[in-house]
């Protein structure tokens, strides 16, 4: 039996559409705030059974339709020796500032990120059959833009260099085997599709997205699908627009993660027949009376129903980006049980 969200996947669900948030465990949420009372950040995500418990926290708590592996996008540069650590955010020991700096990477050894294996089998156990499970790897330009900057601020002007003076591509070379036997790890160990969140795609213009980004995803896909053809690819590109997506026709990817910049029903009407689309509530709208959070839901709800059912099959509710710190539990309760009530009866 395949979960709401593989159908989704497939553009083939004629059910209630599935819903899940990116960060949906995380600092805003009394359940992991209980779990930092005892353990690091790095603690939770690499013992197992804490990642499983603060997976599962948000499911329990507010009935989401997937889950997503506790854990962090920046772990594979810890293991190319850069000195991860997260004293309030995350931080490298050291950055790659210049050519030489590329030369101090080493080789990925992926049984440093077992930690991950071991946690996707306990959090299947744990998850109710008919909820999905995604792992999830950050893109390589994303993860350049941490390696050479330490965050994701300001104007990337020392990372856009690194497009010209070989940084990158050097970069990716190391990091790409790396981060394939990443995905398929997760893929593996009992992932039902793999997110790969390049929050810093949107960061560059459609030409230079395409002639640089696009290569080393373009790969990494390639040899993913090759290996593990049954786990499909959900792709978010952050402050992407269509100019962005035309590059990625040629990729084999079920999904695409859209930010709340686009109309959701144009998305879906234009590009809803080719690939499933994930999104797109803006997280600040959690922060409104819940009155106006309703009304606005409600809105975005009804445009979807009132399109043809071809182009809403693969909608994944969600958020267009992740939930942050400080929103009221109450308002991420009031979406899932609202969303849940208002596509009730969807396929029967
Ligand atoms: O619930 C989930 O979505 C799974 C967990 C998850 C985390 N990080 C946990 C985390 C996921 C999917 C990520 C992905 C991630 N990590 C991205 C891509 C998605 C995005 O949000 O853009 C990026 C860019 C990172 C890098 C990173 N890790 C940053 C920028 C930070 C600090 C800022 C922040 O939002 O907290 C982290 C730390 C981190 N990763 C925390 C969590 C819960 C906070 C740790 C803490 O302070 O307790």
């Amino acid at each position: 039996m395949k979960t709401l969200f593989q159908q989704s996947l497939m553009r083939k669900n004629t059910g209630r559409p599935p819903v899940w948030f990116m960060r949906q465990a995380g600092r805003y949420h009394s359940h992991y705030q209980n779990l930092k009372k005892q353990y690091s950040f790095e603690d939770i995500c690499t013992r197992p059974e804490l990642a499983c418990e603060a997976t599962m926290g948000p499911i329990r708590d507010f009935d989401f339709d997937s889950a997503i592996l506790f854990s962090d996008i920046l772990f594979p540069l810890d293991v190319l020796g850069m000195g991860l650590s997260y004293p309030e955010g995350p931080e490298l020991s050291w950055h790659l500032k210049t050519r030489q700096a590329v030369e101090r990477l080493v080789p990925g050894d992926i049984s440093k990120l077992e930690f991950q294996s071991q946690a996707i089998r306990l959090i299947r156990n744990a998850l109710p059959q008919e909820k999905s499970l995604l792992g999830f790897v950050g893109g390589p330009w994303t993860l350049f833009c941490y390696a050479v900057e330490g965050s994701h601020q300001g104007n990337l002007i020392s990372s856009k260099q690194g497009l010209v003076d070989g940084r990158f591509e050097g970069f990716w070379r190391i990091l790409s085997p790396l981060l394939l036997e990443n995905m398929v790890l997760q893929a593996k160990a009992g992932a039902d599709a793999i997110a790969v969140l390049d929050t810093c795609a949107g960061e560059l213009d459609p030409q230079t997205y395409q002639s640089h980004v696009i290569p080393p995803l373009r790969e990494l896909f390639k040899n993913y699908s090759l290996r593990c053809p049954e786990v499909p690819l959900v792709y978010y590109g952050k402050t992407c627009g269509p100019d962005h997506w035309k590059s990625l026709t040629e990729l084999p990817i079920a999904g695409l993660g859209i930010d709340w910049r686009h109309d959701l029903a144009q998305v879906l009407s234009e590009w809803g027949d080719r690939w499933a689309i994930q999104g797109n509530i803006d997280p600040t709208w959690l922060f409104l009376e819940p009155a106006e959070l309703t009304k606005r839901l409600t809105q975005v709800f009804e445009t979807v129903k009132a399109l043809p059912v071809a182009s809403r099959q693969g909608w994944i509710c969600g958020l267009g980006h992740g939930v942050l710190p400080k929103t009221p539990e109450s308002n991420v309760r009031l979406f899932i049980e609202l969303q849940r009530k208002f596509f009730q009866g969807e396929g029967k």
